[in-house]
């Protein structure tokens, strides 16, 4: 239910909000139980993220969608033209909020990209939901006051190295500065307005282009006046697990496309990421950082060289579809991020008619019979609960 190596994480955060940590407990809780015991049924869920637009004005190396193998840049103008209208965002929150408050995250695609982004913000924060976006950070400068004031909790920026690094990784130059302006903009109006929120979270994907330099972090996030960062591992697959899920795929009816766009190799050598860990944990510093997964030097190992990676035991059931859900610019609910399997559309349905239908448990029922799936092996998620 708490990964033994997340409870430390889990017990400091229970003793700053012991409230939240007891919620947080009955969710997990319940869905363990539904796991087990409900035949795919699941209780209201812990959190929801709203993919708000396929678009970015980026370009990353590593992206899944727009990078260089990027899935949804090779679909072309198709995958851009769904957005949903922030109406129907505004019902989906209402009839949320009669049920329940799950935690909201905001996402894409960049999120600041779609038009209603503040606006909705304002909403889900007047239904009293903890909000959280992660941008690339490009277009914050402008919004700067406006996301102070819709009262958002975390704003997560995607930084992956000094200035040139990054800029090299997001293939933009000058972009580096572009946020760093518009993450001292979000500080002076906190300044100004009194206010904590929202709470500077940066994240660093580790990548073959990064992993020998990720001390950069550290005086970035110092000028950032960053409240944490989180270097996140590096997704990624291999062409023979992704045909392995062909088989599911038939069966259910579902799209494993989207993982296409993370087969590639990783290049990263896991000695050296594993030095550059341990550096960066020991040096000092003002904010909080972790890493996620939060590996072993063998685990890193593993899950950097091995080509018939599977996760550790520990990990190795997928139970976020009893507790996360994704709505997509199409309006569909979705289990998870990278397969086209809907539950159904809230264009059609309301949320608590598709999130235990059939499709709904269906789905459970098969990903429980089978702990996970084959392109799942390195999905984050696995690490998460
Ligand atoms: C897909 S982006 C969407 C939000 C926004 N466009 C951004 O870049 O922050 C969310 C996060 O995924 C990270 N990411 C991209 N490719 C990844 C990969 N192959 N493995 C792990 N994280 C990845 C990005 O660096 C970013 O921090
Ligand atoms: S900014 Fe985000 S969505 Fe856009 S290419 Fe980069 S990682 Fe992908």
């Amino acid at each position: 239910m708490l990964p033994l190596r997340n409870f430390k994480r889990f017990f400091f955060k229970a003793l700053r909000q012991p409230f939240y940590a007891l919620l947080i407990f009955f969710r997990r809780s319940l869905a363990v139980f539904s796991y087990w015991l409900s035949q795919g049924y699941s209780g209201p869920p812990e959190s929801l993220t709203l993919f708000l637009t396929h678009r970015c004005n980026l370009r990353c190396k590593m992206c899944g969608q727009w990078g260089e193998g990027g899935v949804t840049k090779k679909e072309g103008a198709d995958a851009l033209k769904d957005e949903l209208p922030i109406e129907l965002y505004r019902k989906f929150l209402d009839d949320l909020s009669k049920v329940d408050r799950p935690s909201i995250t905001l996402f894409g695609g960049e999120p600041l990209l779609y038009t209603g982004c503040l606006e909705l913000i304002r909403y889900i924060k007047s239904k009293k939901m903890h909000c959280l976006m992660i941008t690339n950070g490009s277009l914050l400068a402008d919004a700067a006051g406006a996301i102070v004031e819709s009262g958002l909790d975390e704003l997560n920026i995607s930084l992956d190295g000094g200035a040139e690094l990054h800029d090299q990784i997001r293939g933009n130059h000058g972009l580096f500065q572009k946020i760093m302006d518009g993450i001292g903009r979000v500080n002076d109006h906190k300044e100004m307005t009194k206010r904590a929120k929202p709470l500077i979270n940066l994240q660093c994907t580790i990548t073959k282009y990064n992993y020998q330099y990720l001390e950069q972090l550290l005086s970035v996030a110092e000028q950032a006046k960053a409240d944490s960062i989180t270097f996140h591992n590096l997704i990624f697959l291999d062409q023979n697990s992704l045909d392995k899920q062909k088989k599911f795929d038939a069966a259910l009816g579902l799209s494993s496309k989207d993982w296409q766009g993370f087969v590639f190799e990783p290049g990263i050598d896991p000695q050296v990421l594993r030095q550059k860990i341990s550096f960066v944990l020991s040096s000092p510093r003002s904010f909080k950082v972790d890493f996620y997964p939060n590996f072993s030097g063998r685990e890193l190992k593993i899950y950097y060289c091995d080509p018939g990676y599977q996760p550790p035991r520990q990990n190795s059931r997928c139970l976020s579809p009893w507790l996360v859900a994704y709505l997509f610019p199409d309006g569909t609910i979705r289990p998870c991020l990278n397969f086209g399997y809907a539950f159904g559309n809230l264009k059609k349905d309301n949320f608590f008619a598709i999130w235990n239908n059939v499709q709904a448990r269906q789905f459970r029922i098969v990903l429980r019979e089978n702990k996970i799936f084959p392109a799942c092996i390195r999905c984050t998620e696995l690490y998460r609960y």
